[in-house]
């Protein structure tokens, strides 16, 4: 069986394909036949220096799998040879908050991640696939789709009517897009691409902006809503983006902070006049990833896959990830 490895800080092109062996599952444990992985930003960041998260190597990258079970340990429960899988984010959070315990089982970070031809997985660390959902679709959800719902379902409680902004048409941005649309809540959605925006006009956003066009995009936003501001912020951006969310939404509302798509400094003040509620995210623990998954399968959601690749050709997803040209996810296909 053969995974892939981060060997070195030298990025990319210095991933390898490795051949390693295979081993039978301990008690508490699964043997998982991958057939898909996507890519999350957080992965390509990860791979372009591992030395500064501290990355014990070789390290295997992705969070996210898509697979079938192939062998189970002594001791599990609830999960058979031949149910198909996806991987959690973290190998140990059930429910609850987030703890240290979880933040050091992140796969492909804190420990070895999927991007394998096969893996061994803790049986709690994995959930059942929605049956209308192939593979590739499948391995999109352990952490964009999960990030997406816990900021939308979890953290701001989004109802139908409300209205919410989401930022950039990555990952992230269009599950959230997708999930808003199933709850009932109207979506401005800002991109640099006037395609792009065309899309998400398709896929049922209620207003677009694009950045590049309206740098100061906050006024647009708040031209759109009346003055009031959204909602809620899916935020994806970070630091450069976050001093133009917090203009952008109204009195009491909610942030999501998710991402560090971009640098920069904020000013902190008007999270305190508008009462803004500033809440961090980390993907999602497991009980969450289960409620998302019924969503899905009740609307029968279909991820946006923007790009398969091949996994002898894995190197070139992050690459595509890193031009920034997609829309939706990017999938590695491990098993033809
Ligand atoms: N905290 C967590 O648990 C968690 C989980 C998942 C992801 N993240 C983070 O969230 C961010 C997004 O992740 P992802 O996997 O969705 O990334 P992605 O798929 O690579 O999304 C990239 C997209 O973000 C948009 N973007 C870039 N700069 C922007 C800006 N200044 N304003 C608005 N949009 C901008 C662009 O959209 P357009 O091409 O449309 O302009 C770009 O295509 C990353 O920082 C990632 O590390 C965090």
């Amino acid at each position: 069986m053969r995974q892939w490895q981060i060997n070195s800080n030298d990025g990319i092109d210095a991933l390898e394909l490795v051949e390693t062996g295979s081993r039978e599952p301990g008690p508490g444990e699964v043997r998982v036949k991958v057939h898909a992985s996507s890519i999350n930003f957080r992965d390509l960041s990860t791979i372009r220096d591992p030395a500064s998260r501290n990355l014990p190597l070789p390290r295997v990258p992705n969070s996210d799998a898509a697979g079938e079970v192939t062998a189970v340990g002594e001791g599990v429960d609830g999960v058979a040879v031949g149910d198909r899988v996806a991987s959690c984010f973290f190998a140990d959070w059930e429910d609850g908050p987030c703890t240290p315990a979880a933040m050091a089982s992140a796969r492909g970070g804190a420990v070895d991640g999927v991007l394998a031809e096969e893996v061994i997985l803790n049986a709690r660390g994995v959930v059942p696939v929605p049956e209308h959902l192939d593979f590739v679709e499948a391995a999109t959800l352990p952490c964009a789709a999960l990030t997406a719902w816990n900021a939308l379902a979890g953290v701001a409680r989004v109802k139908a009517g409300d209205t919410v902004l989401l930022l950039g048409t990555g990952g992230v941005s269009i599950f959230a897009l997708q999930f808003a649309s199933i709850m009932g809540a109207r979506a401005v959605v800002t991109s640099s691409s006037d395609d792009k925006l065309a899309r998400v006009r398709e896929m049922g956003a209620w207003k677009t902006v694009n950045y590049r066009v309206h740098p100061d995009w906050e006024k647009e936003v708040l031209d759109l809503t009346d003055g009031a501001g959204v909602d809620a912020v899916v935020e994806v951006g970070g630091a450069g983006t976050l001093e133009r969310s917090i203009a952008a939404t109204r009195v009491a509302g909610t942030i999501a902070l998710i991402g560090v798509l971009t640098g920069g400094q904020i000013d902190p003040v008007n999270i305190m006049r508008k009462s803004i509620r500033l809440q961090g995210v980390y993907v999602g623990p497991r009980n969450l990833f289960l409620a998302m998954n019924r969503a899905i399968a009740q609307h029968r959601l279909r991820p946006v896959v923007h790009e398969v690749f091949s996994f002898d050709a894995a190197r070139d997803a992050y690459h595509a990830m890193a031009a920034a040209g997609h829309f939706g996810k990017l999938v590695v296909r491990v098993a033809p």
